[in-house]
């Protein structure tokens, strides 16, 4: 089990550099198997998530190499179609866009249901539609996806009733190759799914219309390969602004492309954080007390759900009383029961938590229950007062890449150990 140990009250100042996107490269590597080639990726984040699915992408056959901490060459000319072990497969939800890409390729797919973090039910059946109406047929069996064609997909039209992500770019994933037009309708819009298109086009497919809510993929008879560089992570970023709104200080975010930050940064102007944007930089500085404010997350280019531990942790600290209402899952707020035994002062019920903001926050030991719950968790824990222990912050390892080096070299006093285990380790993503 890996701890994180915070001494709190430091502020937070100096230059912190964001990795690329985990939702983009956890789409992007599955992606690779598609191709018939060898793909050049940059900005790939050294995380743990994209680090098991190169793990299963390699149990394909595909070959990686490492060029640097974050450029990988992947060629998928030797890829077969064999399972994902379940062991792997199972642990990250990003898993299941080895059905999209397998199915894509090789007309069949057999993957394990992926798991995910723990906010309710999660199920895949808009994933299911989309590969059905490109002439898959779809089991869901003891705990298990396997998918099948007669002769291969062919294009299809898609209407989701859910706005997905994953259903979204899985279905695009499975699209590529397959002969004729596919129409996906009602899709979600997040910078991620604009970047899993450029990267399927740079590598020869024909994607027109990621980032509006209508998709089309004119199916190629192949993808030849090329090279990509992936999207700075926008979670990432609103984390470290977030991390400058709890604890204060005054840090330059680079590698961000600010448009994708336009509904967290504005979010935190209304708190009173004191926000510049630059081309490809924010500059975060906190000049007064932060103010209450009401958040509802929704799909892109709303508030993101994915930022909504963090910005509960700013809230906590805020003059007044502030709101949040969950959009996207129906529970996301088993963190809540942590901030609490720090002192915030939260009320859920049902979708919807009341934050009443309190002087200060006090260290004590809490867990860190998923990915954004354990970010959350280190928030408060800048900003309180005294030790707060970070338990099971493995989870966070899944999507910040160095988490421990970027805040240290921001001023904060955290450290990292590893000690024998708490629990067995859930699924993420
Ligand atoms: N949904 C369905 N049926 C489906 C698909 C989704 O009912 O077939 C529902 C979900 O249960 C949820 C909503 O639709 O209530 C939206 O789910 P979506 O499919 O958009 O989410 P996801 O693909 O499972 C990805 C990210 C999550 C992020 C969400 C929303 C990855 C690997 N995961 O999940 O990221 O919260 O989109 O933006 O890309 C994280 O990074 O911490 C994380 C949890």
């Amino acid at each position: 089990m890996i701890r994180y140990t915070i001494q709190g009250g430091a502020p937070l100042n100096g230059t912190v550099t964001v990795s690329g996107a985990k939702n983009a490269a956890v789409a992007i590597l599955p992606a690779t198997v598609l191709v018939d080639g060898v793909c050049r990726i940059e900005n790939v984040p050294d995380i743990s998530d994209v680090r098991l699915l190169l793990k299963i992408i390699q149990n394909m056959g595909a070959g990686i190499r490492r060029l640097s901490p974050n450029t990988l060459e992947i060629d998928g000319r030797s890829v077969r179609c064999v399972p994902a072990p379940e062991e792997l497969a199972q642990k990250i939800r990003a898993s299941y866009y080895l059905i999209g890409a397998q199915l894509g390729r090789f007309g069949r797919a057999c993957v394990a249901l992926p798991g995910g973090c723990n906010f309710g039910p999660r199920p895949i059946d808009q994933h299911v539609k989309g590969f059905e109406a490109l002439g898959a047929s779809v089991e869901i069996d003891s705990g298990c996806v396997t998918a099948e064609t007669e002769d291969g997909l062919r294009g299809g039209h898609v209407y989701l009733d859910i706005v997905s992500v994953g259903a979204t770019m899985n279905i695009m994933l499975a699209a590529v190759l397959a002969p004729g037009l596919t129409v996906i309708e009602n899709c979600a819009k997040e910078p991620h799914i604009v970047d899993l298109a450029n990267f399927l086009n740079a590598m020869g497919a024909k994607v027109s219309g990621a980032g509006t809510d209508v998709i089309k993929v004119r199916g190629v008879s192949r993808l030849t390969g090329g090279s990509y560089s992936i999207i700075p992570d926008q979670i990432e970023a609103g984390t470290y602004m977030a991390a400058v709104a709890a604890a204060g200080g005054n840090v330059l975010v680079q590698n961000v492309i600010p448009k994708h930050m336009d509904c967290i940064t504005a979010k935190l102007r209304e708190m009173g954080l004191s926000i510049a944007e630059y081309e490809e930089s924010i500059r975060v500085e906190k000049t007064r007390p932060l103010k209450a404010a009401k958040v509802k997350t929704m799909p892109y280019p709303g508030f993101p759900t994915d930022m909504q531990p963090q910005i509960a942790v700013c809230m906590s600290l805020a003059k007044g009383t502030s709101m949040i209402t969950e959009g996207i899952y129906d529970a996301r707020y088993r963190y809540t029961a942590e901030l609490q035994r720090m002192g915030a002062n939260v009320d859920v019920s049902g979708k919807v938590a009341v934050i009443e903001g309190v002087k200060s926050l006090q260290g004590c030991k809490v867990k860190a229950y998923d990915l954004r719950a354990g970010a959350a968790m280190v928030l408060a824990g800048l900003a309180a007062e005294g030790e707060t222990i970070v338990e099971n912050a493995h989870y966070i390892e899944r999507g910040y890449e160095d988490i421990i080096g970027k805040l240290t070299a921001l001023g904060a006093k955290i450290t990292r150990s590893e000690v024998p285990d708490l629990e067995p380790a859930e699924k993420t993503g």
